[in-house]
């Protein structure tokens, strides 16, 4: 069931350079949501901007609280980081389809912005190991708190600055990692290779897909990815990354 609710900014701080941690009060949502799964924010400033989708970085139930972690790319995203605590802000949620969490090993794999989402995926995972691969083009970001709830966590930098030079996928072959699971979010050309070296090593994955969204709840086919399957609807290769994902099984989709 998704809710709109007039969130309360509960914080507003920069991890770092371009990097927002936004706390918003939404009960309704928050006893809702399921790591994975994404929120519309509306810009409330009288321009008449869309929602923006952000996936969903942190849930606390008890508080009613919804956390999420983006960048500052464009007029939205620099409305929302600008917010102060008490400020309202209209939002709906949770949308999209979550991660399916089994109790298999699992390997968390992220990439830049697509980080975030798998913070709430490895706390709610309830299994016996939890390997976090985590890569960034330079300046990590939430590692510590990765560290708290995973067994191990692998950096990757592409300019070396910070942990293995290189990109997720080398770092996996060098270490021969493997799992039950791969829950994974990122750049497309990540999941690719990331599905490529899941297949190879006949390891589940899915994957969390960054499409660019309009409406965010199904109606305007903007966020549209193909398929490998037929869609029963509309009998063509596609799928909604708003509606039948973000979440895929990576041979569902064609990366
Ligand atoms: Fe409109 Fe997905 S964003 S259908």
């Amino acid at each position: 069931m998704k809710y709109v609710e007039n969130a309360r900014v509960v914080s507003t701080e920069f991890l770092q350079k371009g990097i927002c941690n936004l706390v918003l009060e939404c009960p309704k949502i928050a006893k809702d949501a399921k790591p994975g799964q994404f929120i519309e924010i509306y810009p409330d400033n009288g321009v008449n901007l869309l929602s923006r989708p952000i996936s969903i970085c942190g849930i606390d139930v008890v508080v009613g609280n919804i956390r999420v972690v983006f960048q500052v790319v464009g007029k939205g995203t620099d409305i929302f980081s600008k917010l102060k605590k008490g400020d309202k802000v209209r939002v709906l949620g949770p949308c999209g389809n979550g991660y399916t969490l089994n109790d298999g090993t699992a390997l968390l794999v992220g990439g830049g912005i697509g980080v975030p989402p798998l913070l709430e995926t490895a706390k709610r995972l309830d299994c016996k190991s939890k390997i976090a691969v985590l890569g960034f083009r330079s300046n990590p970001f939430l590692v510590n708190e990765f560290a708290r709830v995973c067994d191990r966590v692998y950096v990757t930098t592409d300019d070396g600055s910070e942990g293995f030079k290189g990109n997720v996928v080398q770092l996996m072959e060098k270490e021969n990692l493997t799992a039950d699971m791969i829950y994974s979010c990122g750049p497309k050309i990540m999941l690719k290779f990331l599905s490529e070296y899941a297949m190879k090593n006949n390891i589940p994955c899915q994957v969390s897909m960054e499409e660019r969204m309009a409406c965010g709840i199904g109606a305007c086919l903007a966020c549209v990815c193909k398929s490998t399957q037929v869609d029963d609807h509309s009998k063509v290769h596609n799928k909604r990354v708003c509606k039948e994902g973000p979440v895929f099984n990576a041979e569902e989709v064609e990366l």
